[in-house]
Formats: structure tokens, sequence, C-alpha cells
């Protein structure tokens, strides 16, 4: 107050201290996203379409961990327990790796890993192919379904224009 020359310099600079805080909540938030706002998004009944649009491969990324114990995902990286998946989508079912072994469960289903069956296979393997010797229970969240394909698309021949646009 005494300090007349310098009273509207705090002013101004005081601002950063009270924006600083919330910029780093907002942060946070989007750092641990969980998909909770994403969920809130899509309502109750959302179509495969629908989390498809939002999915984040990012995140997809990291729930991959629950497959690296059995599957690699880089080129030429090899099988585990379970097929190398670099590049799966888009391949026949029962193809992505030459040197192994599938189940006659796996390969009497046919057809190609498009988006929409690689959903139903991630949601509950043995449902879709009785017998399938991945014996993964499966992800019940639709979103993080979506994550995943979302990932493995990226994780393709056409990786590069792959990449899903978030909003
Ligand atoms: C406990 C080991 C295990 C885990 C965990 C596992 N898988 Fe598998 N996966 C397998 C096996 C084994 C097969 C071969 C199945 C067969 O031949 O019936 C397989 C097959 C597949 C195939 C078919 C590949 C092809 O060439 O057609 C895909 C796609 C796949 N897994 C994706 C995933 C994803 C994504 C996850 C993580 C969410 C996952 N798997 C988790 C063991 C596993």
């Amino acid at each position: 107050m005494l300090c007349c020359p310098l009273r509207t310099r705090p002013r101004i600079l005081s601002r950063p201290a009270h924006v600083a805080p919330l910029a780093l909540i907002l942060l946070a938030t989007a750092c641990s996203d969980d998909g909770q706002e994403r969920r809130r998004s899509l309502g109750e009944t959302p179509t495969f379409a629908d989390v498809m649009r939002v999915a984040d491969a990012e995140r997809g990324g990291r729930l991959f961990g629950q497959c690296a114990a059995c599957h690699t995902i880089s080129p030429g990286a090899g099988d585990r327990n379970g097929p190398g998946l670099y590049d799966v989508l888009g391949k026949p079912v029962a193809s992505n790796s030459r040197r192994y072994g599938y189940t006659g469960a796996l390969r009497s289903l046919g057809g190609t890993w498009t988006p929409e069956r690689m959903d139903l296979w991630l949601s509950a393997p043995a449902k879709l192919a009785p017998g399938t010797s991945m014996s993964f229970r499966g992800l019940p969240d639709p979103l993080d379904r979506a994550d995943l394909i979302a990932y493995l698309r990226t994780q393709s021949s056409g990786g590069a224009e792959a990449h899903p646009s978030r909003p």
C-alpha cells in the first residue's frame, strides 16, 4: 500500500499463481485418464463405432501389458505362449505367425481380424472360439477393448496413418 509504483505489478504477477494449481489439476486428470470422462460422454448404450471413435491407443498400449506375458507386438519379435501380434488387424484369423501351432478351434473360425471381430474375441476368447488355447478370461469393458484395438492398429505396417483421431 505504501509502495505505490509497485501496486500494479504484484497484481499481474499474482495471476499465474492462481492459474498454475488449476492447470496442474487439469493436467493430472488428463494424465491419469482411466476413461471415466469418455465413458460419461458415450452414454448408456454406445455402438462399437461410437466407442472406437473415442478410443485411446496410448492407454491401449498400457493395457497391452495384460497380453504381453503371452504375446510380442513388434516386427519379427516372434512367438511366446501365443503368436506374435504385430500387424494382426486385417489378417486372416490364425495366420499372423507362420510358425505358430494354432488350435483347430481358432483355425476353423475363418474370416479376418476386423476390429469388430477383435472386439468379440477380446471380450471372451473361449466364447468366440470354444476350445482355443488362449487362456485369457477376456476384457468385459468395451472401452478397454476399443483402446486395445486402437493400439493394435498403430502396431501395424500401416501404423502411422492408422493413428486414431481424438477430439
Ligand atoms: C495366457 C496367455 C495369453 C494371454 C494373456 C493373451 N493371449 Fe492372445 N493368444 C494366446 C494363445 C495361446 C493364442 C493362440 C490361440 C489358439 O490357437 O487357439 C492367442 C491368440 C491370439 C490372437 C489370434 C492371432 C492370430 O494370428 O489369429 C489374438 C489377436 C490375440 N491372441 C490377442 C490377444 C490380446 C490383445 C491379449 C490381451 C488382451 C491376449 N491375446 C492375451 C495366449 C494369450
